[in-house]
């Protein structure tokens, strides 16, 4: 990597300040405080962002946004990178000072092949370290390891690895080398381990169960054997039980048929009875009309005697007593008129008598003459009186003998009349005993029908008992097949549960066996990394250690001795990577030596490691950065740092210092300079 121009806008002391980088050594020279430092704090915030650095620690003070801008060449590219920082939250007031707000990094973006690549702070360092052939874990809470141990020396870390613990010291190189992976891959092999033993342990734990459930297979093919055999018997016994029906069934046909037959004829039966009722009822009226009618008759004929016996002849006919009667009758009519014509004259002579006048001549009358006449008169009127009464007695006498001759001429009349209803009524019992006669002979008839119908009857009863008990059995077959049909169906039931159970076992079997494989597998995988795997990475972690701990010797020694011309001091390190001095084969304690030469000796120890960094890592960097490494460095020493830069060879070495004298030991010098607190960098062509 080659850094070509740093532009720094609101970074700590610089307000807009560009620096255009050759190649070769670069010497910012300064004053303390001048902003020296500040550049490459830049280019490492550039490069890798804040890490766990604030942001305060750069934007300056007052301002609200800052920005660095850095071109490099790398991987044969030219790419512009830039990073931003914002002030985040307010400031406030702590005992009377002002405390800035929190500043956070903001817009990112990478620049190459005409385009730029916008991210955000965490990607941009993954795209950088992708950029610089970096193979290292992408935290983005840590700046780039290699960085730090392989290219740039920030000021304060120059000196200070060598003061710390032997332990701390070579945790910090073991970091750097990053053999702490080798570490931590033992530690996660090891973990994996525990895991897949304990994963192994449940395995096979599991498998355990494996006998059981093929135990219950076992027990449930036996069951499922009991259930097809019970199957295949219902089939069979439902087939009978089919057969059987069919009989019945056909048996019950000819029931049938045969009921029909006696039905019919069982039927007649009451027709019968009804004639046979009716015949019977028709004979009972008959018998009682006959008896009734005989006794009517002999009653009518007693009668009929008894009044002959009474009766007597009259003895005029009825004929001759009418007509006797009415010449009677005629002759007292003809009497009774003439009795009024006398009484007539005799009541007008009586009158003439009484007046002695004539009343149509008015002549008195002799009335002796008239007396005598009187008389007469009266004598003739009381003869014919006489007369009219005798012949009133002769008619009622006739009329006498009329009527007993008419009630003679009823009384027979009145008997040949009953003569003719006793005819009729004997006449009425022969027609009578002629039907009674028929019915009787026809009874025997009827009686044979009606047993004959009962018989049927009878035999239809008997059949239909048949028929009835045929229905039953063929509902009891019926019934059977019914429950054998169930009795199959729950078999089949029960068998498909079955068979479900052992297709369930099976496959519970197949997985216990594949437990168990597992298991055995993980087992042997745990054994690999346990006896193979964790020693392996022990080995190669100690071999690696070894190793490099030679090369960091041998590099340690040299620069030390390009620094140092002494030919009696010579410097190396423990396997702890724990310097130390020998002066004259002697053994020299570190706080021994003169400030120039800890100085020294940390710049030999600050290049030997980032040497073995830059070997480990893979890459060759050609740049290094170094801040005030000359501190406390004799003028002959500082002239040395020259020598030292040619031999390091490198394509850009930058070199920060307040040292003026170091301006002979490099290409190009620029001065820092600070003024009303702002810095600039000025080039000074040497
Ligand atoms: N956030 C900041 N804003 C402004 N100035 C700062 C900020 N942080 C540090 N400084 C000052 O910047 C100056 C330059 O520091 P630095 O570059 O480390 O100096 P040197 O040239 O000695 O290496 C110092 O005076 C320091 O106090
Ligand atoms: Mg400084």
């Amino acid at each position: 990597m080659l850094l070509k121009r740093l532009v720094l806008r609101n970074i700590r002391t610089y307000e807009n300040w560009e620096v255009a980088l050759p190649r070769g050594s670069i010497l910012f020279e300064g004053g303390i405080g001048s902003g020296k430092s500040t550049l490459l704090l830049a280019i490492e915030f550039a490069l890798f962002g804040l890490g766990n650095e604030k942001g305060t620690t750069l934007l300056s003070i007052g301002k609200n946004r800052g920005e660095v801008e850095l071109d490099i060449e790398a991987s044969g590219r030219d790419v512009r990178l830039h990073r931003s920082l914002v002030r985040s939250r307010k400031g406030g007031v702590n005992q009377g000072a002002l405390v800035p707000a929190g500043v956070k990094q903001d817009e990112c973006w990478l620049e190459y092949d005409g385009r730029r690549f916008t991210y955000s702070p965490k990607e941009m360092k993954e795209a950088v370290l992708k950029l610089l052939g970096y193979n290292e874990p992408q935290d983005p809470k840590a700046k780039s390891l290699i960085f730090r141990y392989a290219v740039y020396t920030p000021q304060e870390e120059m000196k200070e690895i060598l003061a710390r613990t032997p332990e701390e010291r070579l945790q910090t190189i073991r970091k750097a080398l990053r053999l702490e992976e080798y570490k931590v891959a033992q530690e996660n092999a090891q973990a994996v381990a525990k895991d897949l033993n304990s994963r192994a342990g449940r395995l096979q734990e599991e498998a355990k169960k494996l006998p059981s459930v093929k135990e219950e297979v076992r027990k449930l093919e036996e069951r499922l054997l009991v259930l097809s055999d019970s199957i295949s018997r219902a089939d069979e016994e439902k087939m009978d039980l089919e057969i059987a029906i069919r009989g019945h069934r056909a048996m019950r046909e000819d029931l049938r048929k045969k009921l029909e037959g006696l039905a019919a004829e069982a039927k007649k039966e009451q027709e019968l009875s009804r004639a046979l009722a009716d015949a019977e009822r028709r004979i009972a009226g008959l018998t009682s009309a006959i008896r009734l009618n005989r006794e009517k008759a002999a009653a009518l004929r007693r009668k009929i005697e008894e009044e002959n016996s009474r009766l007597r002849r009259p003895s005029v006919p009825l004929s001759e007593a009418d007509a006797a009667l009415r010449r009677a009758r005629s002759a007292m009519a003809q009497e009774t008129e003439l009795q009024g014509n006398l009484a007539q004259i005799y009541r007008s002579l009586a009158a003439l008598v009484e007046r002695r006048v004539c009343p149509t001549c008015d002549q008195p009358v002799d009335g002796e003459e008239f007396r005598l006449r009187l008389r007469t008169a009266k004598q003739e009127l009381d003869s014919s009186a006489a007369k009219r009464s005798a012949l009133e007695k002769e008619v009622t006498k006739l009329e006498e003998e009329a009527r007993a001759s008419m009630v003679y001429e009823r009384a027979v009349a009145s008997l040949a009349d009953q003569e003719d209803r006793v005819y009729d009524t004997e006449q009425q019992v022969l027609t009578d005993g002629e039907e009674l006669g028929g019915l009787e002979a026809q009874r025997p008839q009827l009686e044979a029908g009606i047993a004959t119908a009962t018989e049927a009857a009878k035999g239809y009863e008997r059949a239909n008992e048949e028929f009835r008990s045929n229905e039953a059995e063929i509902a009891t077959l019926e019934h059977k097949v019914d429950q054998v049909k169930e009795a199959k169906v729950s078999a089949q039931v029960e068998k498909a549960s079955i068979e479900a159970q052992i297709a369930d076992r099976k496959a519970r079997m197949a997985e216990l066996e594949s437990c168990r494989e597992r298991g055995d597998r993980l087992r042997e995988y745990v054994a690999w990394l346990g006896e193979y795997f964790v020693p392996a990475l022990a080995r190669m972690e100690l071999i690696i250690l070894t190793s490099t701990n030679r090369e960091f010797d041998e590099e340690f020694g040299r620069w030390f001795s390009f620094l140092v011309e002494d030919s009696t001091k010579g410097v190396r390190v423990d396997e702890d990577f724990t310097p130390s001095v020998t002066q004259d084969s002697y053994e020299q304690e570190v706080a021994n030596l003169s400030g120039g030469e800890r100085t020294a000796l940390a710049l030999a120890y600050r290049l030997a490691l980032n040497k073995t960094v830059q070997r480990r890592a893979g890459v060759d960097a050609g740049l290094l950065i170094l801040d005030e490494p000359t501190d406390g460095f004799s003028k002959d020493q500082i002239g040395k740092i020259g020598d030292l830069l040619k031999e390091l060879d490198l394509a850009q070495a930058i070199i920060v210092s307040h040292e003026r004298e170091l301006e002979g030991a490099v290409d190009h010098i620029f001065r820092v300079l600070k003024e009303d607190g702002k810095s600039r960098v000025q080039p000074i062509d040497a």
